[in-house]
């Protein structure tokens, strides 16, 4: 089965640090993504530390297993690069969900579990997490992936997905 019928979100981690050529090879596949015009508006932003993590889960209600996870991928767009320093701009936001899920994916295939914890636009996550993190005004979080070896007992169940009632043939409301 491929990689992307793999991937499901991971809450649930092992207290087991994550070797640091997984993290660059996740950061390779986020790198890898598609982008409008190739501008790749990424930043980056590797979190380790207890405290951090911490402070993450404290930004949102969503985030609670960011304390039990080994790092956070903080995953950001460079509004230089992407929207012309224009926020309104908002093309980039595509380009940082491709890299996300690229992320996403290559967490399944190093073994590892995580999931995506949505930033932007909630801006008093976006706020807080810009001012424990030093970010300038230009770099904004667009997501954070909470990731670290999955503790199995925790893994979800696997569904099939498939829909046929969302796909139209031709013309909307025609199916197969
Ligand atoms: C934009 C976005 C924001 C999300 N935010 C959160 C979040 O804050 N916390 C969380 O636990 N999961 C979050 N998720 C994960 C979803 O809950 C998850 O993808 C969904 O329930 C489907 O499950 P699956 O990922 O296992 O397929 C987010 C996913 C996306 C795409």
């Amino acid at each position: 089965m491929s990689t992307i019928f793999q991937r499901r979100s991971v809450r649930s981690y092992l207290p087991k640090p994550v070797e640091s050529d997984k993290i660059e090879r996740l950061l390779r596949a986020g790198m890898e993504a598609p982008s409008a015009h190739n501008r790749r508006p990424w930043e980056f932003l590797v979190i380790t530390d207890a405290a951090d993590r911490q402070a993450i889960a404290d930004m949102s209600p969503y985030a609670k297993m960011m304390p039990s996870a080994a790092a956070a991928i903080a995953v950001c767009v460079n509004l230089d690069l992407g929207g012309g320093g224009d926020l309104e701009d908002t093309w980039w936001v595509q380009d940082l969900a491709a890299a996300t899920e690229n992320i996403l994916l290559q967490i399944v295939e190093e073994g590892l579990g995580g999931v995506w914890l949505g930033w932007y636009p909630d801006k008093s996550r976006v706020e807080a997490f810009s001012q424990r993190f030093g970010l300038p005004g230009n770099i904004v979080p667009f997501a954070v992936i909470a990731l670290g070896y999955p503790d199995t007992v925790g893994c979800p169940e696997k569904k099939d997905r498939f829909d046929p009632r969302r796909v139209h043939y031709g013309t909307y409301g025609k199916q197969k």
